[in-house]
């Protein structure tokens, strides 16, 4: 099995805090690789350093084979590592359509060259595409809706349709389910199955491990920056060290 991504030795500080600490983690192709831990324990900060939001103070990401550190984000983000906001970062004013087609014409044409004013003259492939997309998650029927006015749940699905249409040969998942109802949190999982089924690497960051052991095929623990636990969903489940540092605390919320 490839790695698609390798993270080795990454440490990473904030003022005295130490925000990770000899980080270690390979990513196997067409497998979903949870990353749990408690809040605060570093796992946004790992997922900004493989992005290029964050330069790790020492160690290195390496990304199909290819240095991923010093990269600007908009240029990993090309090479096909692709992340899913824990904030949505969508723009209210547009419609879900417009949305979901500006990150694909800004992959096709450049992140600097594309024309969001022209988006969808003349652009029927993409418009085609971005209906596709946002039919995957169970938006297509209100895409002329304002993004601004759906509700949470939605706003992270439309996110999830953003990511999707650019076909990620990575696709990085900060708390897909936070802020959704149970039944959401339950269609996000089905869609992320679906997606797992066309072969699509992912890294997923979660809290609730109803997701988490329904969706994963290996877990990481992260605790105060460090990895305390590497395994399968078994393996993590019956680890005396992550019942202590988290699943414990969780299980039962
Ligand atoms: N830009 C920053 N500047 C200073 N400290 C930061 C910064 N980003 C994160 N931190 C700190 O680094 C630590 C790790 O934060 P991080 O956001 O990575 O945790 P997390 O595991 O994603 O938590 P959560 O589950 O709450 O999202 C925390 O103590 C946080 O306050
Ligand atoms: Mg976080």
């Amino acid at each position: 099995m490839s790695i698609v991504l390798e993270i080795k030795g990454v440490n990473k500080t904030f003022g005295g805090l130490k925000a990770l600490t000899d980080v270690n983690l390979k990513i196997e192709e067409g497998k979903t690789h949870a990353i749990i831990g408690p809040n605060g324990a570093g796992k946004s900060t790992l997922l900004n350093c493989c992005i290029g939001k964050l330069i790790p103070d020492s160690g290195s990401v390496t990304f199909n084979g290819q240095d991923m550190i010093g990269k600007q984000p908009y240029e990993i983000n090309h090479a096909g590592m692709v992340r899913v906001f824990q904030t949505p970062e969508i723009f209210p004013e547009l419609s879900l359509l417009e949305n979901v087609v500006i990150p694909a014409l800004a992959k096709r044409d450049g992140i600097f060259k594309f024309n969001p004013f022209k988006m969808l003259s003349n652009e029927t492939e993409i418009h085609d595409q971005a209906m596709r997309a946002l039919a995957d998650v169970g938006l297509d029927k209100f895409h002329q809706k304002n993004a601004g006015s759906i509700s949470r749940g939605d706003k992270r699905r439309l996110e999830l349709a953003m990511g999707l249409i650019q076909n990620p040969t990575l696709l990085l998942l900060d708390e897909p389910t936070a802020g959704m109802a149970r039944h959401d949190t339950n269609q996000t999982i089905d869609l992320l199955k679906k997606i797992k089924d066309r072969g699509m690497t992912k890294i997923i960051i979660e809290h609730d491990m109803h997701v988490v052991f329904s969706l994963a095929d290996h877990i990481s623990v992260l605790a105060q920056g460090c990895i305390i636990a590497s395994g399968t969903p078994d393996e993590i489940r019956n680890n005396p060290k992550v019942k202590e540092a988290y699943l414990g605390e969780t299980e039962d919320e």
